[in-house]
């Protein structure tokens, strides 16, 4: 008798789990009169009300500067634009993560150049070094899935090379390294704050810094009606270029999101505390599983997950004799029915993209992702990790402390890595080996060698 529902045993998960469970944003009158009053005045195109939130972001964040964005791509583009990322200059970012936090910087001429993650799925430090070049301008910092990132490392290794450090918070808000809120490393963070998020205000984007240049630049690049003697005071170099946007986009955001941002964000560290409280709960139960490894961090050491978006197990198939992420997240799939749809992946790697192999986006006749190079980057994604996408499974996003259930749920994982032998047989993914901690190619290596000796340009 097989005992996985995927093998036509009863399944786990057989009733609805309540509702607030995993509701997320959560809405109550407020949100909604909030919402209301934009809409009764048509007061979608205004500011006032995103200056408003912009102000009170900026002393949420403990920045001197907010500025908000139709959404969070735009918000990364005006950070890099604001740092004068251009043609030629690369920029590192890690290969595992949304397309969003690096591939526009194709637009503006960058080079981006990838680089590995680590066991927790966040930017690998020692692998950043292995990517700076002469043309490095930027280290763009993804703490992805709300895993704040060696930060100590980061920014010592960006202030030896004479870096810019770019934070993309999108999937962090508010968690902190070591005491201290991510987003407030950087020169600039930029964010999401679509709906899907933790921190989730319909369509909307946030850039915080504590300079005013950057601040200013980055006003200039999508905001029009802003772009004028009244808000841009002190960049002499933008005055001749006032009232159109010099990105020639944009930016602005709408009033309805940043309204119902307001209202959020009143809320959010009390709710992201109650997620958290749910979401370690359920990876203390986890933890107990061989071959699955909650990402998160150790709270002791004064770091946090934020609000934990979009959580994931890592996933080591050598304790499963090579069995698939893709099966064993079909499995779940199957134990928890509609309850809950576990998913193998998370975002693809990058460098594996065409996109950063051969599209000529700017029409120089070259791949744009080398459009301005004297090297040809794409050779150092040889250095990559292999499919490294394939080492994590997602679990559900509880938003309330529910003992039962979040037990019940947890104990799904453990039933199909207890059964996993019924898995091997049909396993058309099927691994050879485990993660992949092989050597990086030698002659890349050799090259890094080289220019890290060099002096760095900004
Ligand atoms: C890591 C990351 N960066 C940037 C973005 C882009 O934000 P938006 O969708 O608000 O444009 C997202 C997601 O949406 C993201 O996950």
């Amino acid at each position: 008798m097989k005992k996985l529902a995927l093998l036509g045993a009863e399944p786990m998960i057989k009733e609805e789990a309540p509702k607030s469970l995993f509701k997320w944003p959560i809405i109550t009158d407020e949100d909604r009169a909030a919402a209301m009053d934009v809409l009764e005045n048509n007061s979608f195109s205004g500011t006032d009300i995103t200056e408003k939130f912009q102000d009170e972001f900026a002393a949420w964040q403990g920045r001197k500067y907010a500025l908000a964005f139709t959404n969070g791509t735009m918000a990364l583009t005006a950070a890099m634009f604001a740092i004068g990322l251009g043609a030629g200059d690369e920029i590192i970012c890690p290969t595992k993560t949304y397309w969003a936090s690096v591939s526009q910087s194709l637009t503006l001429g960058a080079t981006p150049v990838f680089c590995n993650i680590n066991d927790m799925l966040s930017m690998d430090p020692d692998d950043v070094e292995r990517c700076i070049t002469p043309k490095t301008k930027a280290i763009m910092v993804v703490h992805y899935i709300g895993y704040p990132c060696d930060m100590d490392r980061l920014c010592e290794i960006a202030d030896r090379h004479g870096l810019y450090l770019l934070e993309d918070v999108s999937h962090a808000h508010g968690a902190l390294y070591k005491g201290r809120k991510v987003g407030t490393f950087g020169h600039i963070a930029a964010m999401s704050m679509m709906s899907g998020k933790s921190f989730a205000a319909g369509e909307l984007g946030m850039l915080v810094t504590d300079d005013v240049k950057f601040y200013e630049r980055a006003l200039a690049y999508g905001h029009y009606e802003r772009n004028d003697a009244a808000h841009i005071t002190e960049s002499e170099d933008l005055k001749p270029y006032y009232h159109i946007p010099l990105g020639g986009v944009k930016g602005r955001a709408n009033q309805l999101c940043s309204a119902l941002a307001r209202v959020q964000l009143k809320y959010y560290d009390e709710r992201s505390a109650e997620i958290r409280r749910a979401m370690n709960y359920f990876y203390d139960i986890i933890d107990t599983i061989p071959g699955l490894t909650p990402v998160r961090v150790d709270e002791s050491t004064g770091c946090t997950m934020g609000g934990f978006y979009s959580p994931m197990v890592v996933y080591h198939p050598e304790v499963f004799e090579g069995l698939s992420s893709k099966r064993f997240a079909e499995a779940l799939r199957a134990e928890f029915g509609e309850a809950f749809k576990a998913w193998e992946g998370g975002n693809y790697c990058l460098h594996t993209h065409a996109l950063f192999k051969t599209f000529d986006f700017l029409h120089t006749g070259k791949p744009s992702r080398i459009a301005f190079s004297d090297r040809d980057a794409r050779e150092d994604d040889a250095a990559l990790r292999p499919s490294e996408e394939k080492y994590c499974i997602s679990v559900p996003w509880f938003k309330h402390f529910d003992k039962e259930w979040i037990e019940l749920y947890a104990e799904v994982y453990r039933k199909v890595a207890d059964n996993y032998k019924e898995l091997l047989e049909g396993d058309s993914d099927k691994e050879q080996g485990g993660r992949w901690h092989g050597q990086e190619n030698e002659e890349v290596q050799k090259k890094r060698n080289e220019w890290l000796g060099t002096e760095k340009k900004n």
